[in-house]
């Protein structure tokens, strides 16, 4: 069996911005450009009010449209694009980064005003754990904004990262015109066509074609061709490798409200983009053109609706090629399990399907089988590394306010921390039960969906802890004695991993040198946060 064609058909990607930036418009205007779409608007909806921190029967809501825009496949070039949709909201900042594992590249959309922002730099920061291929939009070239040689080293000093203009704008705001591509050599101008599909598009015999000034003006011209010979001189050739190694970012200027720059993007875009990648497990690398299935559930949603208490696993393929109906081995439960109706995201047929290759993420029903990481196989037991729990920043003691539902409680919180909504770390005596987030806006979430979901009644008691760190050491004395000196700080992960439950960057500081011996680690996979 030989899934070489498919694999290379298929490109899995996120798009990723700080808020506001322009991330949902990109998304829709890509679309538009795949015909997964008709018209504008329709992506929009997914987006959770920044402004609605509380109201929870708006999270509600969202979720609900989030399921059929997670993931948003299409064909376009004879490629079958799959965009991973990833929350802007900073307090899902946990689900996004879970996500970025299951892609093989990342798009980031940078607002040209505001430059690179605090969510930019963090999710950067994923990225290169990974070294995950990164191509940069700069958006709202129609406003004003920062000088072009600014923000390209801004995202240098930054982000950390090498970058590549692909194309460099004429003029910014109202002085705007448009793009020439450096790569192509074409001028791209700008029309102000929000719906249309770009057509001003100019082949012209490179910077000395003596017809674009006609096009731009003389002084225009003159500022182009300086500026183009400076970035040539400066940042070289683009190295497709380079790229792909994560180590330079390609760099486009466009505006997405303007369907301005969008083609020029998706079309580069699949001519370097990554096909679907391997992906390292805790024994061996395994291949997307192995003939052996394997997969794994990088996110997992819950039906907002009670009575249908079945939730989707959103599994992305790595190698061989997944089929309906047959029996998969569930690696951590070690069972056999099939699925008469794993559904597609195509966005124009969502469907049942039959087969699908590395590269696809695939929705599953569950019904509480699945956590996230779990791993799908043929029968070898396989563990997919990189998707970490990272430490929380906000903790709260759960307290159960209906001793009659206690059960119901349990239950609700297992699954719900099995979702990644949460972590959950339990300290004793007593069994106390902490919820750990990144944002306010899940305890919020955890007490609704308890209610709702599972009939439970709870409330928060805030614990002032700065981080949960994991920890490992050479010496087990060493960590046991630290175990039994710092008990009232220790509590075990689901896993039933031991974790300190720092009080303060000082008191971290201290364990750190005090116990020279044990490593404390931020996220729950030792090997990235280093
Ligand atoms: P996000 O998903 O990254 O949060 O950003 P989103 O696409 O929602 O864009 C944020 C705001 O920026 C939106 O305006 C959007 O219309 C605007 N925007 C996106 N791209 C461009 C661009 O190229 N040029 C200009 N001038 N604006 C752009 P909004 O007023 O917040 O929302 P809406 O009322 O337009 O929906």
């Amino acid at each position: 069996m030989d899934n070489k064609k498919e694999i290379n058909k298929r490109r899995t990607f996120g798009i990723i911005s700080h808020p506001d930036a322009g991330k949902t418009t990109l998304t829709e205007k890509l679309l538009l450009f795949g015909g997964a779409i008709q018209s504008a608007g329709a992506v929009k909806n997914n987006k959770i009010k920044k402004s609605a921190t509380s109201d929870f029967m708006e999270i509600e809501k969202q979720r609900g449209i989030s399921v059929a825009t997670s993931v948003m496949a299409f064909n376009y070039s004879n490629r079958q694009i799959n965009i991973l949709d990833t929350p802007g909201h900073k307090d899902f900042a946990e689900d996004t980064y879970r996500t970025l594992t299951a892609v093989d590249s990342v798009i980031m959309v940078i607002d040209c005003a505001n430059g690179v922002e605090a969510q930019t730099e963090k999710l950067m920061e994923v990225c290169r754990m990974r070294d995950t291929p990164v191509i940069v939009f700069i958006n709202k070239m129609d406003r004003e904004g920062q000088d072009a040689f600014d923000l390209l080293d801004e995202i240098e000093s930054k982000l950390l990262i090498k970058v590549k203009p692909m194309s460099w704008p004429i003029g910014i705001g109202a002085t705007f015109k448009g793009v020439y591509n450096i790569h192509k050599k074409e001028l791209n101008l700008f029309s102000g066509n929000k719906t249309g599909i770009e057509k001003e598009v100019y082949k012209i015999d490179g910077l000395k074609d003596p017809k674009l000034p006609d096009f731009i003006g003389n002084e225009e011209t003159n500022t182009l061709k300086d500026e183009v010979e400076l970035i040539n001189g400066v940042y070289g050739d683009f190295n497709q490798e380079d790229y792909l190694n994560g180590k330079v970012a390609p760099v486009f200027f466009g505006s997405a409200l303007n369907n301005f720059g969008v083609q020029e993007l998706l079309d580069s875009f699949i001519e370097v983009s990554p096909t679907p990648q391997s992906r390292e497990t805790e024994s061996r690398i395994v291949e997307p053109n192995e003939n052996k299935f394997s997969g794994f559930v990088f996110k997992i949603h819950a039906n907002i609706d009670p009575k249908h208490r079945d939730r989707i696993a959103f599994l992305r393929i790595v190698s061989g090629k997944f089929e309906r109906n047959k029996f998969y081995f569930h690696t951590r439960l070690q069972k056999k399990i099939k699925f008469p109706n794993p559904t597609s995201f195509m966005a124009s047929s969502k469907s049942v399907v039959d087969s699908a290759f590395p590269g696809d993420v695939i929705g599953l029903y569950d019904s509480g089988t699945f956590k996230i990481g779990d791993t799908l196989s043929e029968g070898e037991i396989i563990n997919y590394k990189g998707i970490p729990s990272f430490s929380p920043e906000i903790f709260k003691e759960i307290q159960n306010d209906d001793p009659m539902k206690t059960k119901q409680l349990e239950k609700g919180l297992s699954q719900l921390t099995d979702e990644g909504v949460a972590q959950l770390f339990v300290m004793q005596p007593g069994n106390r039960k902490i919820i750990g987030t990144v944002g306010e806006l899940q305890f919020e979430v955890i007490q609704y969906r308890l209610k709702q979901e599972y009939g439970a009644t709870c409330s928060f008691v805030s614990r002032n802890f700065f981080k949960a760190c994991w920890m490992t050491s050479s010496d087990d004395d060493k960590l046991e004695d630290f175990i039994k000196r710092k008990s009232a700080n220790i509590a075990y992960d689901k896993d039933n991993n031991p974790v300190f439950l720092a009080p303060s960057p000082f008191l971290l500081t201290q364990a750190g040198s005090d116990y020279p011996e044990i490593i404390f680690h931020k996220t729950s996979e030792f090997k990235l946060d280093e």
